[in-house]
């Protein structure tokens, strides 16, 4: 498959292109304000869910978040997690410590599925440690998770900010799935669902074809992508050229403060696992672009294409599908809003800012 990178075919959606600022001079001291903040002409901050499964760059992305709340960009109305880097509850518990590290300790945290629909679990270990964060020795969290579980959290939270909630999924999609089975009303009460998965022109991480939260749960993730509400997807396609490197880790580690001394920590642990994949010192911090361009989205560039995910396929399972010629098929499928090209320099200056503003 190809990503359209000229003009784009009949139906596609007219690419939004950036342009770059790689001219920002000090790249040691980031301007907080120089990368868009919050989109142009939305009036109040929007209401972000979570659902995730904390995880190195899930925690990287809850950071990020917590420097856009307490600058008044978002709200954050709750997270659940997911099975997927670590089990559910460990992944709730993972959570509540880095937004207590954040200082943000009034948002409800659910745990949610711990198995997919149609499978047997995977964890993703090797790349997040035994307890997904690098298996540094952290203290409990002060707070426990909620009592509610993470499907029926969404399904609440929707119904109680109809049209109002921004759900940014960083995991496997099942409890996304499962909610959508608990309230077939659910689509329409939604503004707009980011999901960070997929591979279409980049090999899978998970398998040859498939990336990891859409593998962990290929039947939940196809349940999304056939619902009726407005999908941006975050592929590998999108994520990978934006793989922070050797200096922007050095960046990070001149830094003296609580949550940068820890976030340094996770990203070295993250940069062991992937630079072999990269071939030189770095990792890539695919969730928190997918929490950005819930922010930002114009970061990006992107096309429209109904997704489809392969769910027979022998070496294929997960794949994510979607039909990239020129004429494409009619498809009855709403199309999902894909992420192929983001502004990198933005991206990581903005990272990083965020982080160092903690
Ligand atoms: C995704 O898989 C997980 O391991 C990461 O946290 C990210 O959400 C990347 O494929
Ligand atoms: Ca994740």
């Amino acid at each position: 498959m190809t990503l359209p990178n000229d003009a784009p075919p009949p139906g596609a959606a007219t690419p939004n292109p950036v342009t770059p600022d790689h001219a920002t001079a000090d790249r040691a001291t980031p301007d907080r304000a120089t990368p868009g903040r919050a989109t142009p002409g939305r009036a109040t901050a929007p209401k972000i869910l979570f659902d995730c499964d904390t995880g190195i760059d899930d925690a990287m992305m809850l950071l990020y978040l917590a420097a856009e709340v307490r600058a008044g960009n978002a709200e954050l109305v709750g997270v659940g997690t997911v099975h997927g880097n670590v089990d559910a509850r460990t992944g709730a518990l993972n959570t509540l410590r880095v937004l207590e590290l954040a200082k943000i300790d009034d948002v409800p945290v659910a745990v949610g599925a711990e198995r997919p629909m149609a499978q047997d679990v995977h964890y993703a270990l090797d790349w997040h440690g035994r307890n997904g964060l690098a298996d540094l020795d952290l203290p409990e969290p002060a707070a426990r998770p909620s009592a509610e579980p993470a499907a029926a959290q969404i399904v609440r939270l929707a119904r109680e900010n109809p049209g109002e909630l921004t759900i940014v999924a960083t995991g496997s999609l099942t409890n996304l799935g499962a909610a959508l089975l608990l309230d077939d009303e659910l689509p329409a009460l939604v503004r707009e669902v980011v999901v960070m998965g997929g591979a279409f022109d980049h090999p899978g991480n998970s398998t040859t074809h498939a990336e990891a939260n859409i593998y962990h749960d290929p039947e939940a993730a196809d349940l999304v992508f056939a619902a009726d509400w407005p999908v941006v997807l975050v592929p590998l396609d999108a994520t990978h050229p934006t793989a922070v490197g050797a200096d922007w880790l050095a960046r990070l580690a001149g830094h003296d403060s609580s949550i940068a001394r820890f976030a340094s920590q996770i990203m070295e642990w993250y940069a062991d696992a992937y630079t072999p994949t990269l071939r030189r010192r770095g990792a890539v911090v695919h969730d928190a672009l997918a929490a950005m361009l819930a922010l930002t989205p114009e970061l990006c560039e992107y096309v429209e294409r109904p997704v489809r995910v392969e769910l027979r396929g022998e070496l294929t399972r997960g794949m994510t599908v979607w039909d990239a010629r020129s004429l494409p098929a009619p498809d009855s499928r709403r199309p999902v809003r894909i992420a192929v090209g983001s502004d990198t320099a933005a991206f990581q200056d903005c990272l990083l800012s965020a982080v160092l503003s903690l």
